[in-house]
């Protein structure tokens, strides 16, 4: 099996279906899903139907909590591990079944999750189905070459409706040496890059999108996040001697400061047809 797939497939087996299933920092994904909530706020302000891809949709955390927030949005995620799809569609079953309880929205109808390797997508996906919006969250850094990855932003490109947005919650490395700069000038080691993530180079993500998108816009969005937690924090914990813990009040209440500057590798990337 592919070592990537095989390292989300154990991930999501010995998770207990708990939120760190994808990430070990579950307030950045409050985070990424705040961003998310507010930008579908801020662009599909009518009302009107949404219709979702999500890419790599994992236990399918972000996909159900957009879902409760926003009765008009129809979403359909795939990722490849099997154990992540099942996750995903348990949460969905219990989710739908306190609805109907609660007499609340139907949100059964509107979500469906099922496993699928987004490097297939003109497989995967019937032919003329358009989409609004699609989403990928730390999805793309997975795919392990260049031509991967950008391949992929071009299948994108195609499965969008006219005017419809690609947003990405990726790595660059720009930011992931800037960050580790500051912390070594604090005597803290830097942090390593995951042996399964490849980051971007940003000028090489502008230079390409660009051709294909009538709009790029790479917004720095959980800067201050990370300032707070992997230097301020992590100073505190190296002074104590301290394992950092991402449960800690710092990462729960880090995710309602503004941001400044370029610290979090992770960058919200928003990308217009
Ligand atoms: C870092 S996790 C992020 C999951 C989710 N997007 C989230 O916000 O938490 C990356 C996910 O991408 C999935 N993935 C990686 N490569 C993939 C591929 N080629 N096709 C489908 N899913 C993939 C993994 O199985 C994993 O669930």
């Amino acid at each position: 099996m592919d070592p990537i797939k095989l390292y989300w497939e154990e991930r999501a087996e010995n998770s207990n279906g708990k939120l760190n299933v994808t990430t070990d920092d579950v307030y950045f994904r409050e985070l990424e899903i705040n961003t998310l909530d507010n930008f579908i706020a801020q662009h599909f302000a009518n009302g009107n139907k949404i219709k979702i891809l999500d890419l790599g949709c994992g236990d399918g955390h972000m996909a159900l909590s957009i879902a409760k927030r926003k009765p008009n949005v129809y979403i359909q995620g795939f990722d490849f591990a099997t154990n992540m799809i099942a996750i995903a569609n348990a949460k969905l079953a219990k989710l739908a079944k306190l609805a109907k309880l609660a007499n609340e929205h139907e949100i059964k109808n509107r979500i469906k999750f099922k496993v699928g390797n987004i490097l297939e997508l003109s497989t995967l996906l019937e032919k003329h189905n358009y989409y609004d919006l699609i989403i990928t969250s730390r999805t793309l850094i997975n795919l392990q070459n260049k031509i991967d990855q950008y391949e992929t932003i071009k299948n994108i490109h195609t499965l969008l409706n006219t005017n419809g947005y690609f947003i990405g919650f990726e790595n660059f490395i720009e930011n992931h040496e800037l960050l580790n700069q500051v912390r070594q000038t604090i005597g803290l080691t830097p942090i390593a890059i995951r042996w399964h993530n490849r980051y971007f180079v940003e000028q090489e993500f502008i230079e390409y999108t660009s051709k294909l998108y009538t709009e790029v816009e790479i917004i720095d969005f959980a800067s201050s996040y990370f300032f707070a937690t992997r230097v301020i924090y992590s100073l505190f914990c190296k002074a104590e001697n301290k394992t950092p813990d991402y449960n800690h009040l710092i990462h729960q209440q880090s995710i309602n400061l503004p941001n400044m500057g370029k610290f979090c590798p992770v960058r919200f990337v928003v990308l217009k047809k």
